[in-house]
C-alpha cells in the first residue's frame, strides 16, 4: 500500500529545506544575505588583528570565506588575553557600520561570556600584521592560506573551476572520471612515477607486481578520455596529473591538475583552438562582470611588493583585452620566422629541431603578439605518438596555446584514428605495442576523426591572477625534492 502525500505537505517540506541551514553562518553568507539590523547572532572565526582605544576595542574577524574581514566592536576588557590568530566565538548584534569602509559591523554584547576562546595559538604565531615574502610563506605550509592574498588566490581558483564547469555544462559536455592509475605512458616522455604496493617493495623476491604488470600514476588522462568520448561524444575532466620531471622552475609541478577535453568528429585543429579560446573567454567574461567579486577580492588581497600594486591595476585591463580581441594563430614554422626576424638575442638559439624554449614562448605571446597565441603544426618528432600527421608528412595537426608571462598553457591535437598509421608510428618509435593494445582496439571498432586538448590548470590560474609561481596557486605543491607535508 502506498501512502499518499498531500501537495501542501510537499511544498512545506521544500520550504523548510530552503530556509534552514544546518551549518553555522559563514562571514561570506552574512555579507551576501545580511541579517536584519540588530539581530542577535553567534559568529565564529579567527582574529586577523586587534586595535584597542581608551573606551572601545576593534577586532577584525575572518573565517576565510571572504576577502573582507568582519569588523567587530568590543569593550576593552573583552579583548583581554586575545591574540592574532586565535579562533573565537562571538555573540553580538548585527548593526549598520558608522565607518565608510564597510556596510555592517558586529557589536559584541556586554559581558565576558560573549567572547569565547575556541583555539589558542602558539607564542611564535608567525602571521602578524606585517607582510611576509611569498617565499617565506611557502615554508608555513599549514598557515600560509590564512593570509589575505593567498586565500584570495584559492577562492579565485575555486571561482575559475566553477566557471569552467558551467561552460562545459552549457556546451553539452559530460564530465567524466578517467583513472589515475594507468598502465600506459600517454606522452611517451618517460616521466612516469611507477607505483607498487608497500608489501611488494618490502619483499619483492617472492611477489609479483600488485597489478600483475607495471603500473604508473597518469601523465595525462587523454587515452582513457578517448574511450569515453567514443561512447559519450564530447567529454571533459579535471584530474590530478603526475610527472617525474626534475625541472625546478616556477611553472612545473610533479602533481598538478589538468583540464582535458576530447571531441569526436573533429577534422581541423582550428575547431579545437577556437573552442579553447571560447572556454577561456567564458571565464574571463565572468571575471570582468565580477558578480562574485572573485577578481576584486584578488586585487584587494594583493599587497605583495610595489610591483604588485601596478600589476593589480592591470588585471582588469588584462581581462578586458583578453576578452575583446581574437587570438592569433600561427604555424610552428611561422613562429621561427618571427623569432629570427626579431633580431633579439635569446639564450636558446632559434633552431628548427630544438623546438620553442620557454623564453621564445613568452616573447612571442608577451612581446610580439601581446596576447595569447596559438602555435600549430609542430614537427612530428617533437610530439607524442598519437598526433595526426599532416599531409606534408613532416608535421602533425597539433597546437600549443602560449600566453604572456607563462608560455604554454594548453597542448592539443587531432588524434591519429587510422589503425595502420598509428601502429606504424608506435613501431617506428620502438614503443611497447602490447601495452597499447587496448588503446589500439579503439581504432578497430568504428574509429572516427577526433581531437582534444589539455590545459594546465595551475598555469591558467597563474596567468589570469598575475601570480609568478605555480607553487602559490596549489595548496600543497609537490615538485622535485619538495613534498614536506
Ligand atoms: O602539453 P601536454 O603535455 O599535453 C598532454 O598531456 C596531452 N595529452 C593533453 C591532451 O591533449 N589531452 O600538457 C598539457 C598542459 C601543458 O600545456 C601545461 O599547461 C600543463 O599541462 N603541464 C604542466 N603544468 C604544471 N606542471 C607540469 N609539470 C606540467 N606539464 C604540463
Ligand atoms: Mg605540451
Amino acid at each position: 500500500m502506498f501512502r499518499t502525500v498531500r501537495p501542501s505537505r510537499v511544498s512545506n517540506i521544500h520550504q523548510q529545506i530552503r530556509c534552514q541551514s544546518t551549518l553555522p553562518p559563514s562571514i561570506k553568507s552574512l555579507f551576501k544575505n545580511p541579517p536584519d539590523i540588530d539581530s542577535k547572532l553567534t559568529i565564529n572565526g579567527y582574529i586577523k588583528s586587534i586595535r584597542q582605544l581608551k573606551k572601545i576595542a576593534f577586532l577584525d574577524l575572518s573565517d576565510g570565506s571572504h576577502h573582507d574581514n568582519l569588523l567587530c566592536v568590543l569593550s576593552p576588557d573583552q579583548i583581554n588575553g586575545l591574540k592574532t590568530g586565535q579562533s573565537i566565538q562571538l555573540t553580538g548584534s548585527w548593526i549598520k557600520s558608522k565607518g565608510k569602509e564597510q556596510a555592517y559591523e558586529f557589536k559584541i554584547l556586554s559581558g565576558l561570556d560573549n567572547v569565547k576562546l575556541i583555539g589558542d595559538v602558539r607564542e611564535d604565531f608567525p602571521l602578524q600584521k606585517k607582510a611576509h615574502t611569498l617565499q617565506y610563506l611557502r615554508t608555513l605550509n599549514t598557515l600560509r592560506w590564512r593570509t589575505s592574498y593567498l586565500s584570495s588566490i584559492l577562492r579565485f581558483r575555486s571561482f575559475v573551476d566553477t566557471k569552467l564547469h558551467e561552460f562545459f555544462q552549457k556546451e553539452n559536455f559530460f564530465k567524466t572520471n578517467p583513472p589515475i592509475i594507468t598502465g600506459s605512458d600517454c606522452e611517451g616522455a618517460g616521466e612516469l612515477f611507477q607505483i607498487e604496493s608497500k608489501s611488494v617493495l618490502d619483499d619483492s623476491k617472492d611477489q609479483s607486481p600488485f597489478f600483475g604488470k607495471n603500473a604508473y600514476l597518469t601523465v595525462s588522462t587523454q587515452l582513457h578520455l578517448e574511450v569515453m568520448s567514443a561512447a559519450l561524444g564530447n567529454v571533459w575532466t579535471l584530474s590530478p596529473i603526475f610527472r617525474a620531471e626534475a625541472s625546478d622552475t616556477n611553472r612545473h609541478l610533479s602533481e598538478f591538475w589538468m583540464l582535458e577535453g576530447e571531441m569526436p568528429y573533429v577534422e581541423d585543429v582550428h575547431q579545437i583552438t577556437r573552442f579553447t579560446e571560447k572556454m577561456i573567454k567564458h571565464v574571463v567574461k565572468e571575471l570582468v562582470n565580477d558578480a562574485d567579486q572573485a577578481g576584486t577580492n584578488l586585487i584587494k588581497g594583493n599587497k605583495y611588493s610595489e610591483e604588485a600594486g601596478s600589476k593589480s591595476m592591470t588585471l582588469q585591463e588584462k581581462w578586458n583585452l583578453l576578452y575583446e580581441n581574437e587570438w592569433a594563430s600561427i604555424t610552428y614554422k611561422e613562429s621561427l620566422e618571427i623569432l629570427r626576424a626579431s633580431g633579439k638575442e635569446f639564450k636558446h638559439l632559434v633552431k628548427y629541431e630544438d623546438g620553442l624554449a620557454t623564453e621564445h614562448e613568452k616573447w612571442l605571446a608577451g612581446e610580439y603578439f601581446k596576447s595569447p597565441v596559438f602555435v600549430t603544426d609542430y614537427p612530428k618528432e617533437m610530439k607524442p605518438f598519437y598526433m595526426k600527421e599532416n599531409p606534408d608528412g613532416e608535421t602533425v595537426a597539433c597546437f600549443d596555446l602560449l600566453v604572456p608571462e607563462v608560455g604554454e598553457i594548453i597542448g592539443g591535437s587531432l588524434r591519429e584514428h587510422d589503425l595502420e598509421k598509428l601502429t606504424s608510428t608506435i613501431n617506428e618509435r620502438n614503443m611497447k605495442i602490447d601495452e597499447l593494445k587496448w588503446y589500439l582496439s579503439l581504432r578497430e571498432n568504428s574509429t572516427a576523426p577526433h581531437g582534444g586538448f589539455g590545459l594546465g590548470f595551475e598555469r591558467l590560474i597563474c596567468y589570469l591572477a598575475n601570480v609568478e609561481n605555480v607553487r602559490d596557486v596549489v595548496p600543497f605543491p609537490r615538485s622535485h625534492e619538495e613534498c614536506s607535508s
